[in-house]
């Protein structure tokens, strides 16, 4: 069996969503101590609604087919939905990762949250 399914080669190599959003709204950065593979996703929220999301990835093959499913998963969910986004929904809509290759998924669901935590909080300050 191949190491990684055909669905992780094709967003490694044709990831969806790579750079960032100039008028972003919500922003966040994580990294991965051990392996040094660093996150950064850009979203831009409207009404409540993902309205687009970006990345940006310094890291492994695994790193970037997740965040590249993620943003594809979280474009059009409302914040409520993308909150609950798990590191498992994007694993399993990747139809798998090798099990030493699950924290790249992480570092997906990490970033997703941090920029919503960012979101809420910049949201928060205007009020
Ligand atoms: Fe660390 Fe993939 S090896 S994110």
């Amino acid at each position: 069996m191949a190491l990684y399914s055909d669905k992780v080669m094709d967003h490694f190599l044709n990831p969806r969503n790579v750079g960032s959003i100039e008028d972003a709204n919500a922003v966040g950065e994580v990294g991965n101590a051990k392996c040094g593979d660093i996150m950064k996703m850009y979203l831009k929220i409207e009404d409540g609604v993902i309205l687009d999301a970006k990345f940006e990835t310094f890291g492994c093959a695994s790193a970037i087919a997740s965040s590249s499913m993620a943003t594809e998963l979280i474009k059009g969910q409302t914040v409520e939905e993308a909150s609950k986004l798990t590191n498992q929904a994007v694993t399993e809509a990747l139809d798998g990762l090798p099990a030493h290759k699950i924290h790249c998924s992480v570092l997906a669901q990490e970033a997703i949250a941090k920029a919503l935590e960012n979101y809420n909080q910049a949201e928060h300050l205007d009020s």
